[in-house]
C-alpha cells in the first residue's frame, strides 16, 4: 500500500474500542471522525499528515518553521508571503525568506504581488531555490499589498488573476497552488468562482481562509465554502480559520470533506497542535506537553532566532511567541509582563528559568523588576504585522 492509500480513518471509541481522548487542547472529549481523512497528493508531492502549518508574515520564518516541525505532525510548510517585487530586485530580505531546511520538506514558497511579469520571474526564482511548491497569496488584506494589486487584490480582478496564473503555469514546473479568502467584499463572495478559474488554469491545490478581505480577522471562518469548493472542483482543497484544538479539526474534516486543514494562530499558542491531531487520526491519545516541554521550546526558539538574525530582532521575536505562547497558563499574564519589559538576552534566559521554576514548584508567578499595568499580550491577527 503507498502511503497515500493509508488511511487515517474512523469512529477512535469504535474502532478502538478505547474511550475517546482528553487532550490539553481543551476541548474535553473527542469528536467522532465521520469519514476517511487520508494523506493527499498535491500532484506528486505527498501531504501527510494532511496539516499544513499556515503562512504567517513576520511569524513563519525559518528559525520557527523549523520549531514546529520538529514538534511533529506538519504535512506541509509555508515559507511567509514573500514581495515579488523585492525578490526580483534582489533584496537581501525576500531572499532570505526564501530559506528552508531540507527536514521541512514538502516546503512551499508563497509569494505576493499584482504584476504579472514579476510574479512569474519570482515564482521562477523559488523554484530554482528547490522550493516543492509554489504558492500565491491571494487573501492578505494589508493595504499596502492591496493597493498594488496584489493578495486579497486579486479577488476582485479575477482577469488580472487568470492572467498571472497562466503566465507562472507556463514557467515553472512544480506544482502551483493558491490560497485565496472569501472574497473581496462582503456583499460579493467569489471564492467558488475563484476556485473554477484556477483549476481552469492548472492550480493543483486551493486553500480557502473563510473570511473576506473586507471582514479582516472579525467574525468566524465560513467553512461551508470550504465544503462548497470541495464539491465544485476535482483538485484538493483545504481549510484555514479558527482552528486550536483537535475537537475543532475533526469538525471541519467532517463537515466539509476537504482534504488538509490549516493552522496559523493556534499553532503559536499551542506548538503541539499538528502531533496531537495527528496523534487523534492515528487512535493515539494526543500528546500532553509537560511543563519541561513548554520551558524547554521556548529555549529552544530563541538559540534558533539568536542563530539566525541580530540580537534585538531575535529578543522582539521571542516577546511575540512568549506573548501568545502563554496565554492560559498559570501566572502567564504577569510572566509576559515582565518578558515585554526584558531588554538584553540574559535577562530573557533569567525570566523564563525564573517563570517555569515558581510554576513546578506550585507557586504563583509574580515577577520581579516591573510594575506594568499591561493586561495581556498584543492581539497578533494579521499579515499587516509583518
Ligand atoms: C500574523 C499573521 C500573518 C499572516 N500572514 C499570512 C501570509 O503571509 N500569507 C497567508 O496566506 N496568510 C497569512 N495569514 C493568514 C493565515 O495563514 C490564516 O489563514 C489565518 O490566520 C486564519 O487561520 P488561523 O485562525 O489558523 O490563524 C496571516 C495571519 C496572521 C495572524
Amino acid at each position: 500500500m503507498s502511503t497515500s492509500d493509508k488511511l487515517y480513518a474512523g469512529n477512535t471509541s469504535a474502532t478502538t474500542g478505547h474511550a475517546p481522548a482528553q487532550t490539553s487542547a481543551g476541548e474535553g472529549v473527542l469528536p467522532a471522525l465521520e469519514r476517511e481523512v487520508k494523506p493527499f497528493k498535491i500532484r506528486d508531492v505527498e501531504i501527510n499528515p494532511p496539516l499544513v502549518l499556515s503562512p504567517m508574515a513576520g511569524v513563519t520564518d525559518v528559525a520557527f518553521r523549523c520549531l514546529l516541525k520538529r514538534r511533529g505532525g506538519i504535512g506541509l510548510t509555508v515559507s511567509e508571503f514573500i514581495s515579488v517585487e523585492g525578490l526580483t530586485r534582489n533584496n537581501p530580505k525576500s531572499l532570505r525568506q526564501m530559506r528552508f531546511h531540507e527536514f521541512e520538506r514538502p516546503y512551499a514558497v508563497q509569494i505576493f504581488g499584482g504584476r504579472p511579469e514579476r510574479m512569474r520571474m519570482a515564482a521562477e526564482m523559488a523554484e530554482q531555490v528547490g522550493a516543492d511548491i509554489l504558492d500565491i497569496n491571494c487573501g492578505c488584506p494589508a493595504p499596502k499589498v492591496v493597493k498594488h494589486g496584489g493578495g486579497s487584490g486579486l479577488l476582485r480582478d479575477l482577469s488580472r488573476l487568470e492572467t498571472i496564473l497562466k503566465d507562472i503555469k507556463r514557467a515553472i514546473t512544480i506544482p502551483l497552488t493558491i490560497k485565496i479568502r472569501a472574497g473581496y467584499y462582503d456583499n460579493n463572495i467569489n471564492a467558488v468562482e475563484t476556485a473554477k478559474l484556477a483549476e481552469a488554469c492548472g492550480v493543483e491545490h486551493i486553500a480557502l481562509h473563510g473570511r473576506t478581505k473586507e471582514q479582516g480577522y472579525k467574525g468566524r471562518a465560513n467553512w461551508d465554502l470550504v465544503r462548497q469548493i470541495k464539491e465544485t472542483v476535482k483538485i484538493p482543497v483545504s481549510g484555514s480559520g479558527d482552528v486550536t484544538t483537535v475537537a475543532e479539526a475533526f469538525a471541519r474534516w467532517n463537515e466539509t470533506n476537504c482534504d488538509g486543514v490549516l493552522i496559523g494562530r493556534g499553532a503559536m499558542a499551542n506548538p503541539w497542535i499538528f502531533r496531537q491531531i495527528e496523534d487523534a487520526l492515528h487512535h493515539r491519545a494526543p500528546y500532553e506537553p509537560t511543563l519541561e516541554d513548554k520551558r524547554a521550546v521556548l529555549l529552544e526558539y530563541f538559540d534558533l532566532l539568536r542563530a539566525d538574525m541580530p540580537e534585538f530582532a531575535a529578543i522582539g521575536r521571542m516577546k511575540q511567541l512568549a506573548g501568545q505562547f502563554t496565554r492560559g497558563l498559570a501566572g502567564g499574564s504577569r510572566f509576559r509582563q515582565v518578558i515585554y519589559h526584558s531588554h538584553e538576552v540574559t535577562e530573557i534566559l533569567d525570566r523564563i528559568e525564573e517563570y517555569f521554576e515558581t510554576v513546578a514548584a506550585g507557586r504563583f508567578y509574580v515577577g520581579e523588576g516591573t510594575e506594568t499595568t499591561e493586561e495581556d499580550a498584543p492581539v497578533l491577527d494579521s499579515c499587516e504585522a509583518a
